[in-house]
Parts: C-alpha cells; sequence; structure tokens
C-alpha cells in the first residue's frame, strides 16, 4: 500500500518538482518574513514552487508552521517539507555528550535519551534528526569523537541501536517520534591523522570488518535516513561512491530509506578533485545514488540538464524521489503537513522536570571514576571544608558540550552549585576560579563556527587565591579539561593535553594540598598522564548536559556508585594516537627488553587508561570461567559462565564484558574484540554467575573470500571488568 501511494503521488510530479525533492535548504531567516537578503528570497521563490523537498535548521512549531505553509498555499502539489535538525545529545534538556553517554554502557538510558529528544525536538516542530553518528573513531585528535560512541565496532552498533530505537520508537507515524539519521556513511571517524574531512586511507577488510557492521546493523533496524560524508575512501569520495551507496546500502542490504548528503559535500567533491565542476559533482552524486542535496545547490541546478543530456537516468532521478516521498509517507506528513505543530505539546513537553530527571540519572551513569587512591572518593557530606575550584567549577554553560540544539546558553547546574546542594550547612565551600580556560570569544547566539577559540595561556593572576583555598580546605574538586568547542566539527588538536594555565593551576594547588580530586570535563581522550601519576583521584565527567553537577555531585558524595567503563583509550602521550585496544598483534608483539620489537622506545604501547576500564567504590573479583564444551561446529554456540563477586563493602554496578580472540585467519585477527556485556548490580559481599552465549554472528567476520564467514580453528575467550581482562578460556571451532 505504501508503495502505491508513492507511485501515485510519483506519478502526478513534473520534472521541477521531481528535482526539488531533492533539494535541502538551511533556513536562516525568520520565518514570519524571509529577511531581505538575496538568498532567501530564491529559497522563498523555490519553497512556492514546491522545488524544495527539506529544511534544515529551522525550529519551534510556529516557523516550522509558516515554512510548511508557503508550500501548502502556493504549490502546485502541496508536497510537505521534511524538517531536519542536529538532535544529537537532547533537544532543549541536554544529556552528556553522545561519547560520555556511551560510558554508561546502559542501553536503557541511551534509548531513553534519545527518545525523549525526540518528543522535545517533535514537540518543537521538528520531524527528523541527524543522529546518532555510529562512525568508529580511534584517534583522540579528532574532533568529532564526541558525538560517536568511541572507538570499538560492537559498540557503536549496540548503541547506535538503541538510540535509533529511542529516536524512531516503533512507529515512525507517531507524533512524538523523529525519523533518524545513520551518519557519516562511511569511514568519517578514520580521518588521517585525525584531522577532520581528512583522507581515509583504509583496505578493503578493515572497512568491513571495523567501520560498516553498525551502519549494516541501523540499516537492518530500519533507520529512515543515512548521511553520506565529507571524506574520500581509497580515492572515492563517500558522497560518490556508488559502491557504498547504491551498491552495498541499497543493493546488498536492501535498505529502502533515503541518504542526505553532508552539507556542501556534492559541491566539495570538485574540491577533492574528484569533480570538474557543480554539474559533474551532481551527475556522480545523483547516479551513486546520494539522494538529497543539503546546501550544495548543485542538484537544483544541474539535474535537469543532466538528464537532458542522457549523462544521469530517469530512473535514477525516480529512484531518489521515491525514496524521500516513502519517508515522508512514513511520518504521516501526507496525512498531515501540520501533525508536529502543536503548540499545547511544544509549551508542556519541552524541558520538564521529569526530563531533567532522567538527564540527571543518564549523567550520574556516564561518569568514570579513573583512579581513587586510598579510597578518597566518596566524600563525607559532613566534611568541614571543600574547595571547589578551576576555570571550570563554576561553569554553567560547558558542560552543555558542542552539538547542544536548543540548549540555553549558561542553563547547565554547574559542579559549585551541584557541591553546595548536596553537602549539609556545616560544609564550608571555598570556590576559586583560578583561571580562564578561554578568553571569551562566542558570545550567546553566535556561530560557532565563526568563532576560533582562543585560549588563556599566560594569566596566572588567579593561582594564587586559588592556592589559599585549596589551603584551607579537607579536600579540593579541581574543575578542569576542555572548553565545550574544542570538540566538535572542525575541532581538530595535534595537542591533547590541558591548555591554557591549567596545569599550572593543578601543580600549585596540588603542592598545597593533596587530597585533590580532578573533576574532568571534555570531549575527547585527553593527555593525563602528570596527573595520572600524582593526583589520588580523577573522575572521568565528559560534558554532562542539563544536569552535570547534580550528577558529579551525586557520585562524590556516594549517592550513586560510579558504574561508567570508557568508550575509548586514554594514551599516555598523544604521539601513541590512534590508539585502541583491538589492535593487530604484528610480526613482533613481544616486550620491551626487545629493542626490536613493535613499540616505542620512549612511552609504553597500550594505554594509560584502557577501553573498558571503569573504578567503581567496591571492587569485583572475577573467577571460575567455564564453557559448557569446548568445541563447536561452525554454526553453533557455546555458554560461558563466570562467577563474579562484590569484595567490597558497597553494593555496585559492574559492566562484565566479554572478548574473543580468533587465533589465526584468512586475514590476521585483532588480538581481541568485544563481543558482549552485561551491566549488572552485584550487592556487597554477593557473588552472581553470568552466563552469556557465544554464538556464529560473534566469530564471523570478512575473510579473504569477500563473504562474511566463520572460519574453524582455535579461539580465545576473555571475561573481565576491561579490555585487559586476563581470565580466559579456549575453544576449537570445527569444520
Ligand atoms: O549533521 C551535520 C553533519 O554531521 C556535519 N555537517 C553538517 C550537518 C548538518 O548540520
Amino acid at each position: 500500500a505504501l508503495e502505491h501511494k508513492v507511485d501515485s503521488v510519483l506519478a502526478l510530479m513534473h520534472l521541477n518538482e521531481k528535482i526539488g525533492q531533492l533539494v535541502q535548504y538551511s533556513g536562516k531567516w525568520d520565518a514570519t518574513g524571509p529577511s531581505s537578503s538575496k538568498g532567501d528570497q530564491h529559497k522563498l521563490d523555490k519553497l512556492k514552487n514546491g522545488e524544495v523537498g527539506s529544511m534544515l535548521n529551522i525550529t519551534s512549531v510556529a516557523s516550522v508552521r509558516e515554512t510548511q505553509k508557503i508550500v501548502m498555499e502556493n504549490s502546485r502539489l502541496k508536497i510537505p517539507l521534511i524538517f531536519g535538525y542536529d538532535v544529537i545529545h537532547g533537544y532543549k534538556t541536554i544529556f552528556p555528550i553522545p561519547l560520555g553517554e556511551s560510558a554508561s554502557w546502559d542501553l536503557n538510558i541511551m534509548e531513553q535519551s534519545a527518545s525523549i529528544a525526540a518528543k522535545e525536538a517533535s514537540a518543537s516542530g521538528l520531524q527528523w534528526t541527524f543522529a546518532p553518528m555510529i562512525d568508529v573513531s580511534r584517534d583522540a585528535r579528532w574532533g568529532r569523537g564526541m558525538e560517536g560512541a568511541g572507538e570499538d565496532t560492537y559498540l557503536n552498533t549496540v548503541i547506535g541501536l538503541a538510540r535509533i530505537k529511542g529516536f524512531q520508537g516503533d512507529d515512525l507515524s507517531l507524533p512524538h517520534t523523529l525519523a533518524a539519521c545513520a551518519k557519516h556513511f562511511a569511514g568519517y571517524g578514520f580521518a588521517e591523522a585525525g584531522r577532520d574531512y581528512n583522507t581515509v586511507n583504509i583496505g578493503e577488510h578493515e572497512l568491513h570488518n571495523v567501520i560498516l557492521p553498525p551502519f549494516k546493523a541501523a540499516a537492518e533496524a530500519g533507520v529512515a535516513t543515512f548521511m553520506n560524508a565529507f571524506n574520500e575512501i581509497d580515492g572515492v569520495p563517500a558522497t560518490g561512491s556508488k559502491a557504498l551507496q547504491r551498491d552495498l546500502l541499497k543493493g546488498s542490504w536492501g535498505w529502502d530509506g533515503f541518504v542526505v548528503s553532508d552539507w556542501g559535500s556534492i559541491g566539495e567533491m570538485i574540491a577533492h578533485g574528484y569533480a570538474k565542476d557543480k554539474k559533474h559533482a551532481a551527475q556522480i552524486a545523483l547516479s551513486a545514488g546520494s539522494d538529497m542535496d543539503m546546501e550544495s545547490y548543485a542538484y537544483e541546478a544541474h539535474l535537469e540538464a543532466l538528464l537532458n543530456e542522457n549523462k544521469i537516468s530517469m530512473a535514477h532521478l525516480d529512484h531518489a524521489v521515491r525514496r524521500v516521498l516513502r519517508v515522508k509517507f512514513r511520518l504521516g506528513l501526507f496525512d498531515d503537513p501540520y501533525r508536529y505543530c502543536n503548540e499545547d505539546r511544544e509549551k508542556n513537553e519541552v524541558y520538564s522536570k521529569e526530563h531533567l530527571a532522567i538527564a540527571r540519572d543518564a549523567a550520574k551513569k556516564s561518569i568514570v571514576l579513573l583512579k581513587n587512591e586510598n579510597d578518597l572518593l566518596p566524600l563525607n557530606k559532613n566534611l568541614k571544608s571543600i574547595a571547589v575550584i578551576g576555570p571550570l567549577a563554576n561553569d554553567k554553560d560547558t558542560p552543555l558540550g558542542n552539538w547542544r540544539a536548543k540548549g540555553r546558553y549558561n542553563s547547565a547546574v554547574s559542579l559549585l552549585d551541584g557541591v553546595k546542594k548536596a553537602v549539609g550547612s556545616s560544609t564550608t565551600i571555598y570556590y576559586e576560579k583560578g583561571a580562564d580556560l578561554t578568553v571569551p570569544t562566542l558570545r550567546e547566539g553566535q556561530n560557532q563556527f565563526l568563532h576560533p577559540l582562543k585560549f588563556n595561556t599566560t594569566d596566572v593572576s588567579g593561582i594564587n587565591a586559588a592556592v589559599q583555598a585549596a589551603k584551607k580546605a579537607e579536600v579540593v574538586l579541581l574543575a578542569i579539561g576542555e572548553d565545550a568547542y574544542q570538540t566538535g566539527e572542525g575541532r581538530s588538536q595535534t595537542d591533547i593535553g590541558l591548555f591554557g594555565v591549567q596545569q599550572q593551576l593543578l601543580e600549585a594547588v596540588l603542592e598545597v594540598n593533596k587530597n585533590v580530586v580532578i573533576v574532568l570535563m571534555n570531549g575527547r581522550p585527553m593527555d593525563i598522564s602528570w596527573a595520572a601519576e600524582h593526583v589520588p583521584s580523577i573522575l572521568e565527567c565528559w560534558f554532562l548536559g542539563s544536569e552535570s553537577g547534580n550528577a558529579i555531585a551525586d557520585v562524590v558524595f556516594g549517592d550513586y556508585n560510579p558504574s561508567g567503563k570508557l568508550p575509548v583509550s586514554f594514551p599516555h602521550n598523544v604521539g601513541q594516537e590512534p590508539l585502541y585496544y583491538n589492535k593487530k598483534n604484528t610480526g613482533r608483539p613481544y616486550s620491551k627488553k626487545h629493542i626490536t620489537y613493535s613499540g616505542y622506545t620512549d612511552a609504553p604501547k597500550t594505554a594509560l587508561y584502557p577501553f573498558g576500564h571503569g573504578l567503581s567504590y567496591t571492587t569485583f573479583a572475577y573467577e571460575n570461567l567455564r564453557l559448557d564444551k569446548t568445541e563447536i561446529a561452525k554454526d553453533g554456540q557455546i555458554s560461558v559462565s563466570v562467577d563474579v563477586t562484590n569484595t567490597g563493602s558497597v553494593d555496585g554496578e559492574e559492566v562484565v564484558q566479554l572478548y574473543i580472540r580468533d587465533m589465526v585467519g584468512s586475514i590476521t585477527r585483532p588480538i581481541r574484540e568485544l563481543k558482549g556485556f552485561e551491566k549488572v548490580m552485584i550487592r556487597a559481599g554477593e557473588t552472581k554467575t553470568l552466563s552469556l552465549t557465544i554464538n556464529a554472528d560473534m566469530l564471523r567476520f570478512y575473510t579473504i573470500n569477500k563473504k562474511w564467514e566463520v572460519e574453524p580453528g582455535d579461539f580465545r575467550v576473555f571475561i573481565g571488568g576491561d579490555s585487559q581482562a586476563k581470565l580466559k578460556a579456549s575453544f576449537v571451532v570445527r569444520e
């Protein structure tokens, strides 16, 4: 029935209207009256003619209604627009940045936060989010790692699926859901040297085994749209890749949604040296299966001529239009183009108390306790004095992070406010900023892409006051890290250490008070090796969103026992990047006593804090790893059990992680790969037996035959609380 409806609309369409469905504009004008700028007049005329399929960056019920009305009241066929926006980690209620939230390893909370984001955005007139980003990323220098689920393929897959489920629900036509977008297809996270938009040079096996699985799973789960990517892979820009889009995604995987280009990425094929002009770029992109043109103005200008010259086919054009119409039907836009325009919902369903409570829950679950010498944490709420120090200590804006959608400037709970609320009146709080991280360049409402960050590298005048505060206090909470805009699009760095005068501040404070807890706020793995050696406690707090300070206080004072685990490896220094746990062994893996081994002469080759690492206020012991059989057929299953005991004195959650190594393959295999996990609550003193099943899906990989196969041979399984888990067992897969 759906295809019948799509065909019947398609049959009515003139060529200009078909091309129009493939055009997406960014809306920058006030929808109650377009500005006088030339570009806006052009967009307005195209809208009236029914020559636009989608708008991005128009938000609020009033603006969406106004813009939709232009099409409904003026165009011949009245095909509704679809409105998209980057709803990445919340709409107005801001959740932890996706990388941070991934540290919760809690799929339920991630699904829930995506569904709240969808509820708020759809209550504000939107139908489509450009999320989730499911790019596996292994290089801390790359600024956009903050938007994904980190370095691991399996984690990106399951988290991507949870987020898609949260955004889309079970039925896209319900008005509180959003169409999701799996991005960036493909390889964007592998930009050479972590430089954004840079060349990607990876082999076919790496592409299939590491990068593509989250996308395949998203396609199979029915994600409504895909976005292609700015980068080239092996000489072909992803936007112009027929192999990826038309052959693999739409062909082999049989996916029926539409692909939107990334912003201007069709036109950028000229700069890549792949298209000689915009017309050529339009020809390549449409033929490759890139359906909608985001802000390149290439399709609207050239598709008609290309068709007349037989350089593109009507079949390809119809194919793209059909896909866009299909999603619009699924969203129910043909039934009611204003179905997402409900002022009551906008008033009552956005930034509600219930949503903030869930944001706090997500935030506390995302915190990772990296180090806790002598159990300095949790702090007693009845301490006489606490110093809250640092450039980020009373910052209400930085915790919102980048890609904060409609998160209001300065609307997060600061660490200082969170701590003040948590302690009793007998505790004295000393606050000192100590230093500014950046020199303010960006004001409320300004476009972050137009304002480069300037760091405070010289002003140490505040450090003395911070030292005095530290001297008076029993414990210091030191909030340092990154500016919200140090990570995000175009925010790559060659230095991943503490910027500005933060290191000086840290050393000065530690000199007078040894009880320092670093509260680290950041969007990438940082080089914190000095701190890791000298500071007793470190809490990784990412950018935790609207409820940041409350969530940190929950953990600092032990109301919540931290349970987060790193979704990315933290290096000893930037020279180790890209750093990831599931590397290949090389021919010379040995140890340091050899000179000619695969390592560094000046640093370890392993992580400072490995993937999967995260402490608790209790401790867990793993014992009795056992398999129900040690030999299986290629399609067989093994049940793996392990006893996990909470050996401390408080209840706690543990993420039990299962890794597998395929010892010999037709292509070389990683030293271990995450293939399953379970987050469990274990009471103090309790032992829980966990059973996980190893199945063929966990053993299969893209082999030398260019097929997903299980190869017979020896395997190892490792279980534990991080990617360096030692407890292991072996099994054999028979022919
Ligand atoms: O969705 C984003 C994409 O991830 C990067 N370029 C711009 C798009 C739309 O804002």
